[in-house]
């Protein structure tokens, strides 16, 4: 099967894109793909290659994979599956249309959030999805419907040696609830024969409250449909939380892609589906009888989950998919699953309002646990009760490190020097004993409850119990001094020959 870059013509060297090919084509085009013709993962090669990608490359600069074929329970299956599309920052920036891209990781990842910033002067922005005929909708060029479907003949990994089983863990699950609307969420899948999979939404999350209003109101069955593939900007929509409960993801995708999403109408339910999407499956999630187990998974805190003794599964009624289907597949807890920007920029927006003086703010995924930001400290206390308000309102947010507004929130090193030269741990130092937390997180006693530390590593003042002065930085008083330095550099950049 051929993927190659060159058979997509006219794919614009920015984003935003229609489609994970086109995307994927830009990210090529850039040097960020990394093509294997063959991958065993029988003995778990893709996922050794994950590790070590990140290893060797770095988790926020590691290449998106794709591989051609794949072994797969004993069998060679046709792919391509595709690995951490979303993985190297730049992904960011192609996929919301920053025009220059550099090897600047973290300045790709600041120019994309500007860009969503600016896109959301007036809240977060909407254009309803758009629909258009099934004819020539890419999603509907091969139909299976039922007794003929039969998702085992798609290249779905075990990702993990423990996992319960192979998943598809790259699905927006699309729900329609009577009163809160669509809902768009990506949760993984087991796959539990050719038409059945498992459905997988936390407790709280938005899909899983509207399943079990369903089942509260006496429904037998909700029809769902899963997305495997769609364009970049609707994967992110589906990962996070930047639409709330009763918001329509497709449509604020389609706001931030400056267009409408194209849709089209599912074979077996009224769902509107992503037209340019890979894969869509089809089908109904039972409410009235049992539920079935689900699990282990290998998840995002990087640790074997709990296996669940009762979880939704899916019948599947139908599936449609292009010619020569894309499966992708998440590392999850290895590699980075989504393009968090608007997650970042929409969340640092929100916080503002909240914060005094709050200039960024950043949630690492390589780090599960942590969220950084930065302030503006204009009086004794602000480090603190600036962080105080993010570990109350952000269940993620365990160790909440709060630093001065001339530290990069985005860059570990200046966070972690922040730390070591900026951080007295008394009295700097507030632990919250027991607040609501991340059920997915290990370390937790009881799930879903957790102690929160809030540090506050901003310089501090004498009234604090900091030094009567704080000596400049060395940085600093290179730029106050001899400001002409990085200029020179700058302009001998390329000569240097680096
Ligand atoms: C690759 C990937 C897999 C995910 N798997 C799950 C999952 O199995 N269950 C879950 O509740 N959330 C999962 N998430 C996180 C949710 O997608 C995210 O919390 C999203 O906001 C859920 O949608 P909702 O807000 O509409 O409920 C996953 C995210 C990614 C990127």
């Amino acid at each position: 099967m051929d993927t190659k870059a060159s058979d997509l013509a006219n794919v614009a060297s920015t984003g935003p894109y229609d489609s994970l090919r086109e995307f994927i084509a830009a990210l090529e085009s850039h040097g960020y793909l990394l093509r294997i013709p063959k991958i065993n993962q029988d003995k778990y090669e893709a996922t050794a290659l994950a590790y070590s990608l990140v290893d060797r490359k770095g988790y926020n600069t590691a290449p998106a994979m794709l591989f051609e074929r794949v072994k797969v329970d004993g069998e060679w299956m046709d792919g391509p599956v595709l690995g951490n599309p979303y993985g190297p920052w730049q992904a960011e920036a192609l996929g919301f249309g920053v025009e220059t891209i550099t090897d600047d990781y973290i300045a790709m990842y600041r120019a994309a959030m500007e860009k969503i910033d600016s896109m959301c002067t007036r809240g977060i922005p909407k254009i309803d999805p758009n629909p258009i005929e099934r004819a020539v909708s890419p999603c509907k060029e091969n139909v299976q419907l039922g007794d003929d479907v039969d998702i085992l003949k798609f290249p779905w990994l075990k990702t993990n040696p423990a996992d319960g089983g192979r998943y598809i863990n790259c699905g927006s699950v699309i729900i329609e609830d009577a009163e809160l609307g669509r809902n768009v969420g990506t949760y993984r899948c087991q796959v539990k024969g050719p038409n059945k999979i498992g459905i997988n939404p936390e407790p709280f999350q938005h899909g899983w409250t509207m399943l079990m209003n369903a089942k509260k109101r006496g429904e037998e069955s909700v029809k769902a449909a899963v997305v495997i593939g769609a364009d970049p900007i609707v994967f992110a929509m589906s990962s996070s939380k930047v639409a709330g409960a009763g918001q329509d993801e497709l449509a604020i995708a389609g706001g931030f892609r400056g267009k409408a999403v194209d849709v089209v109408k599912c074979e077996t339910s009224d769902i509107l589906v992503p037209a340019h999407a890979e894969i869509i499956i089809e089908g109904e999630i039972p409410l009235d009888g049992d539920f079935e187990e689900e699990g282990p998974f290998g998840e995002m805190y990087g640790y074997l989950g709990l296996k669940k003794d009762e979880n939704f599964f899916m019948n599947i009624t139908a599936v449609t998919h292009r010619t020569n289907p894309w499966v992708i597949n998440n590392y999850t807890g290895v590699m980075r699953g989504f393009l968090t920007s608007p997650m970042s920029a929409t969340a640092q927006k929100r916080f503002k309002m909240m914060v005094p003086g709050l200039q960024a703010m950043h949630i690492p995924t390589d780090a599960t646990g942590y969220t950084i930001i930065s302030i503006d400290k204009k009086q004794a206390g602000a480090g603190i009760a600036a962080g105080q308000i993010v570990a109350g309102s952000l269940s993620i947010a365990k160790v909440v490190i709060v630093v001065d507004k001339d530290v990069d929130v985005l860059n570990w090193t200046d966070v972690m020097s922040a730390v070591g030269s900026r951080w007295q741990p008394h009295p700097g130092t507030l632990i919250v004993p027991q607040v609501t937390g991340m059920r997915l997180d290990p370390s937790a006693p009881v799930r879903g409850m957790t102690s929160k530390v809030i540090i506050d590593a901003t310089r501090q003042f004498p009234e604090e119990g900091g030094p009567d002065s704080f000596p400049p930085a060395n940085r600093t008083l290179l730029e106050d001094m001899c400001p002409e330095a990085f200029e020179l550099v700058d302009g001998k950049w390329d000569e240097y020959g680096i």
